[in-house]
């Protein structure tokens, strides 16, 4: 069979972080995370399932990029057990960001949910099946990036075993349902401090957990904050959101900086941002929090019922602390999107 498809994906902010994997890219404790909708990667497949063996051409951004196609064509071999049409399969494929290269944002979420809506979207025709398995999707996404997996799900996915019950280690599932509606109008504006690869590299830090003396303790307080978030999150209680989202990602940043070896990714500037949040959150009462992933960058979590005064605060005050003025507006997205 012969063919194109072509999807576009987004990228997600985890609430409650992914930090520690073991086996084949299974994570140590629950996770949970936005699925946003400006930071997308578009994908198109070029695919022949009768090619008689298997081969990759990739193209980044409109240019050849083999470092990139030997990454895809690795991933693509490890998963031959999901897809076995794979190995006899000849691939040209081609990928782009909505997003700089060089924004300091993660594009591993976006691209791999992206390939793999691609993949799953071929196996549905060679099966002759009139749905999509996101199931598999998610899968297929987390065998290429842990939190690329609830990249496919919309507005809010949940990824790991916990006390919701059909979640599972295997592929994220949906929880956008579950929770006030606010919470579906989040905007995440992401301010950029900086924008040079000074993040640890996902598998680094995964690795680092593995010697974490805080490992055991970590775990079991990802899981217990899961559900003091899932809860808040189903009265609508802002200010426990808040609370439990920012101690996460300082717990993320002081995991890395407690570690051997250590890594401090937080600047000045991230540190001047969160005062300033916090400083104009009480003196308004507005309900404005920051995470982080594991880079200096600040994402401004706020209701979309707030965004007149958080916007105009944020393009005259918080602006100054961005590198080059840079901030990336986004918010609370559907999820992937076939194009054709
Ligand atoms: O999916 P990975 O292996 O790139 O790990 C992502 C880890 C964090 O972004 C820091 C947290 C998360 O849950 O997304």
């Amino acid at each position: 069979m012969q063919g194109n498809v072509s999807w576009q994906s987004p990228s997600n902010i985890a609430l409650i972080k992914y930090w520690g994997k073991h086996g084949r890219q299974l994570p140590r404790n629950a996770s949970i995370s936005f699925t946003l909708s400006n930071c997308i990667s578009t994908t198109e497949v070029e695919y022949d399932t009768g090619a008689g063996t298997f081969s990759v051409e990739f193209n980044f951004e409109g240019q050849r990029n083999d470092a990139f196609g030997s990454r895809i064509g690795k991933f693509l071999l490890s998963i031959v057990d999901k897809l076995p049409w794979i190995e006899q399969s000849a691939f040209k494929i081609a990928s782009k960001n909505s997003f700089p290269h060089s924004s300091g944002i993660a594009s591993s979420a976006s691209a791999m949910s992206a390939m793999a809506m691609c993949l799953v979207d071929i196996d549905a025709q060679i099966q002759e099946m009139s749905y999509l398995d996101i199931p598999l999707a998610s899968e297929l996404s987390r065998l290429g990036s842990g939190s690329a997996s609830r990249s496919v799900i919309p507005q809010l996915g949940v990824w790991g075993e916990c006390h919701i019950e059909d979640a599972s280690d295997d592929y994220a599932i949906p929880y956008a349902d579950q929770v006030d509606p606010v919470f579906h109008t989040f905007h995440d504006d992401i301010l950029i401090v900086s924008a040079s690869e000074k993040s640890v590299s996902s598998s680094a830090g995964h690795q680092l957990m593995d010697q974490s003396v805080f490992a055991a303790a970590r775990y079991a307080l990802a899981n217990d904050r899961l559900l003091a978030l899932t809860s808040a999150m189903q009265t609508g209680d802002l200010d426990t959101f808040g609370s439990i989202v920012e101690d996460e990602a300082l717990t993320l940043h002081g995991l890395m900086m407690c570690s051997e070896p250590s890594f401090a990714l937080l600047e000045p500037n991230t540190l001047n941002l969160i005062n300033a949040i916090r400083t104009y959150r009480s003196e308004t009462n507005i309900p404005v929090y920051f995470t982080l992933d594991a880079g200096p960058n600040i994402h401004l979590l706020y209701p979309d019922s707030f965004s007149k005064q958080v916007s105009k605060w944020r393009d005259e005050v918080l602006i100054h602390f961005c590198e080059n003025q840079r901030i990336i507006t986004d918010q609370v997205g559907h999820g992937p999107k076939k194009l054709y």
